[in-house]
This record gives structure tokens, sequence and C-alpha cells, in this order.
């Protein structure tokens, strides 16, 4: 079984500059690259991840600013909102074709006293086996010594890659991959691969490295340590750029960077 898992940013589906905003055209255009890639590909598993955008990182901070922790209201109208996003999602994507069925991460995931992810893989691998292209997104979850959790739409992406055995994990993103130095920086260069042990020993060793990348990418790199596997295909590209997505999917995106262990 030959299993894709495809994380879509949050700043791919939404607006992070407005909070509650979707972006619907480019739903509608995802949605059509998922849908005929699936068509031309029938055997192809795929699992769609994704993130909070302007509802969830936006609800997680309104509450944390207000309270400071993250209590059983935020939990619960975290949840809410989150399943609100992803609902949105599905209906896209069903219209388009895709077999999707939501499932929530709140209710399958959980964080144990080592702060390892509990997963019900089991599940996931039933609804793959029987043809559904399973959703699960960033989220926030219970901790067996009762604390609240957000686990992001990365992390899931990454634990499910590993532990599935995914051949290809894509993340689209709203950049066109991994920068030597931020994005908007005029001598930023796009590096075409990165070895994850490779950044890691830039990384410490100097501060102004040149794998200064934002910290939401240097996240998402991070958490694939230890995650890789050399028979995975790890791609970070453009999520925003029409064609991209059913590109990656396919075999790879035009512009992106490729991660390797
Ligand atoms: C965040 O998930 C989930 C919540 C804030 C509840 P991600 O960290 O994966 O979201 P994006 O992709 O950065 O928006």
């Amino acid at each position: 079984m030959e299993l894709i898992i495809l994380k879509l940013g949050g700043s791919v589906i939404c607006d992070k500059s407005k909070p509650f905003s979707i972006r619907r055209r480019v739903l509608r255009r995802i949605a059509n690259e998922i849908s005929k890639f699936l068509k031309e590909e029938p055997e192809k598993k795929l699992i769609i991840i994704h993130g909070g955008g302007s509802f969830g990182h936006y609800a997680v901070q309104e509450y944390l600013s207000l309270k400071g922790i993250l209590d059983l209201e935020a939990l619960v109208n975290v949840e809410r909102i989150m399943l609100e996003l992803s609902t949105t999602l599905a209906d896209y994507f069903i219209d388009a074709g895709i077999p999707i069925s939501i499932l929530t991460t709140h209710s399958l995931v959980m964080i144990d006293d080592e702060r390892e992810l509990i997963i019900n893989t089991r599940y996931i691998e039933q609804f793959l086996r029987m043809g559904v292209v399973p959703m699960m997104y960033g989220d926030l979850i219970i901790s067996s010594k009762g604390s609240i959790k957000v686990v992001s739409g990365d992390t899931l992406a990454w634990e499910l890659a590993y532990r599935l055995k995914a051949n290809k994990l894509l993340f689209a993103t709203s950049v066109d991959g991994v920068y030597s130095s931020k994005p908007e920086f005029p001598n930023a260069i796009l590096l075409n691969e990165l070895s994850l042990s490779s950044m890691i020993n830039k990384v410490t060793y100097s501060e102004t490295s040149v794998y200064d990348v934002t910290g939401g990418m240097f996240r998402k790199l991070i958490e694939g340590i230890g995650k890789i596997r050399p028979s995975m295909k790890v791609y970070i590209f453009n999520g925003l750029r029409a064609g991209e997505i059913y590109r990656a999917l396919k075999d790879r995106p035009l512009k992106g960077t490729v991660i390797k262990p």
C-alpha cells in the first residue's frame, strides 16, 4: 500500500492576518487537484492533515492572553472551532469527489506521561483500507496527567508518516520551500535539498547559521528528526501556487525543498 500524507499549512487554507478567514478560492482549487490525482491513481492511499490557520491559532492565543492557561473552556471551544474549519474543508473536498472522513484529532490522539503521542493508528489504517481519505488537523488534546496541550498538524504529520511508514510526506506551505534565511530577506536563497542531520549541526554550532529559517519552518524541520525514514520522500513546497499540490502528489513540485535524513 503506497501511502501519502499531505499537510495543508494553515496559511494555505486561511488568511492568517484575519481571524476566521478561509481562502475559499484556494480550497476549491486544492480540492480539484487532489481529486484529479486520486482519479488517476485510485490505488494510492492518502491522509490529509491541516493546520489551525486563523481559526486554531487565533483562538488559542485569545485564551492564553485572557487566562494564561488552556483550561476546559479553551479545550471545548478550540475543539469546536477546529472542527468547524475541518468541516468547511471537508465540504469542498467531498463536493470534489474526495471520500473524506474527518477523524477529530482530540478523540484519536492523547499525550502520555513521557510526552509521547498515543495514536489509534489501527483505526486510521482501517479507514485507509476501506478507501477513505482520513482528514485530521492540529488540535487541543488531553494528556494522561490531566493537562491540555496543542498538537500541531506538523507533529501529527511526522508522527503518522513514521508510524504508518508513509512513502511520501508533503508539506504545502505559503512559501516556496526552505530558505537560507527568512524568505523576505533579499539575500535568501531557496534550498533545493536539506538534510535534517546537517541542519542540526549547523544550528548547534552557529546562531547565525545559513539555516536561519522562520520559527514555523524551523519547528517543522526539527520535528522530523527521528521520524524521517530514508525511504520516505519529504517535500516542502508552495501550496498557494496553482498545480503544485497535484504535481507533488504525482511526483514532485516544480519548486520546493527535498528533505533528507
Ligand atoms: C495548530 O496547528 C493547531 C492549533 C492552534 C489548535 P498547526 O501548527 O499545524 O497550524 P498551522 O499550519 O501553523 O496554521
